[in-house]
């Protein structure tokens, strides 16, 4: 189903929507986004995604010119426009702009907004019963004093890269580690592993995308009597675990049972995954 588009305020379907060649997002990659969906129509953890865009906003030195009223009040124009019949996808992109070529941010007063809506749609129901095949990746995360992995940035090559080398390899999806070759995530989700019952994710420290699915288990963990919590995870842990899974907007969690042809517990998704995502789903749908 093709996207809707809104570019600045104006709304077409996505072969009309366009962008200038000389805005900075598509000449530097200096840009930033979210991606949200919705459950019966509202769009689940607005807030959040609102923080994380400002605080991406302001790693880059970008101000926002809009409240958050404003931009849901776009959103929901759009998704009427839109109308997809069934639960959306969207996704809010914000540009440094249009201007001469010059990294200076005076050339460029006002940044582009962009907001993309178009279908959910949800990874097939055998992704979440088998669950899937991911491989680690040589491709290293950015290092936090590079472009610093806690920017949403549009400037995705170093994920991209990785998710290629995944791709090539047969993987559903790549984890990358860190410059100390720690695990951090997969190129476009937050990794999980389990051990003796506990649900363990690397810190922000270690270099990685602060996912709002990821937060957002923290606090459906403690209600599900589940302890989740932050570690430092390698290899090892992750082959050696009971369970493992990955965790974003759009497939909520999904499970992990093989690693680089290896088999991680039972090789099925396990009770805690299980018991996580029961827990989550209850949460979205009811928000
Ligand atoms: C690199 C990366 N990590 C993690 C995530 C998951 O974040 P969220 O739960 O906010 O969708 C994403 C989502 O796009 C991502 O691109």
């Amino acid at each position: 189903m093709p996207a809707t588009v809104n570019v600045n305020g104006r709304i077409s379907p996505e072969a009309e929507a366009v962008i200038s060649v000389f805005d900075h997002g598509f000449l530097y990659g200096e840009g930033i986004y979210e991606t949200m969906r919705t459950y019966n129509n509202r769009p689940f953890l607005f807030d959040r995604h609102m923080r994380r865009l400002r605080n991406s906003a302001r790693m880059i030195a970008l101000d926002l010119p809009f409240t958050d009223g404003e931009l849901a009040m776009q959103i929901t124009e759009t998704r009427d426009v839109a109308d997809v019949q069934g639960e959306a996808y969207i996704r809010v992109l914000v540009t440094r702009g249009i201007g001469e070529l010059t990294y200076d941010p005076h050339a460029t007063p006002t940044p582009s907004i962009v907001i993309i809506v178009k279908r959910q749609v949800d990874p097939p129901p055998e992704a979440y019963e088998r669950g899937v095949r991911v491989v680690i990746v040589d491709v290293v995360r950015n290092h936090p004093d590079t472009v610093n992995p806690l920017i949403k940035s549009n400037n995705l090559l170093n994920c991209a890269l990785a998710g290629q080398q995944a791709i090539r390899r047969g993987g559903y999806e790549g984890i990358m580690r860190n410059y100390r070759g720690e695990l951090t995530e997969c190129t476009t989700a937050n990794l999980f592993v389990v051990q003796d019952g506990t649900a363990l994710t690397p810190p922000l420290e270690c270099g990685l995308l602060p996912g709002i699915t990821r937060e957002f288990l923290f606090e459906v963990g403690t209600e599900a009597g589940i302890a989740v919590r932050e570690q430092v995870l390698r290899d090892e842990d992750l082959f050696r675990a009971d369970e493992a899974f990955l965790t974003s907007t759009t497939r909520e969690l999904l499970p992990i049972v093989n690693v680089d042809d290896r088999t991680i517990g039972s090789g099925s998704p396990g009770p805690i995954t299980k018991r996580l995502m029961e827990s989550f789903r209850k949460h979205a749908w009811s928000s």
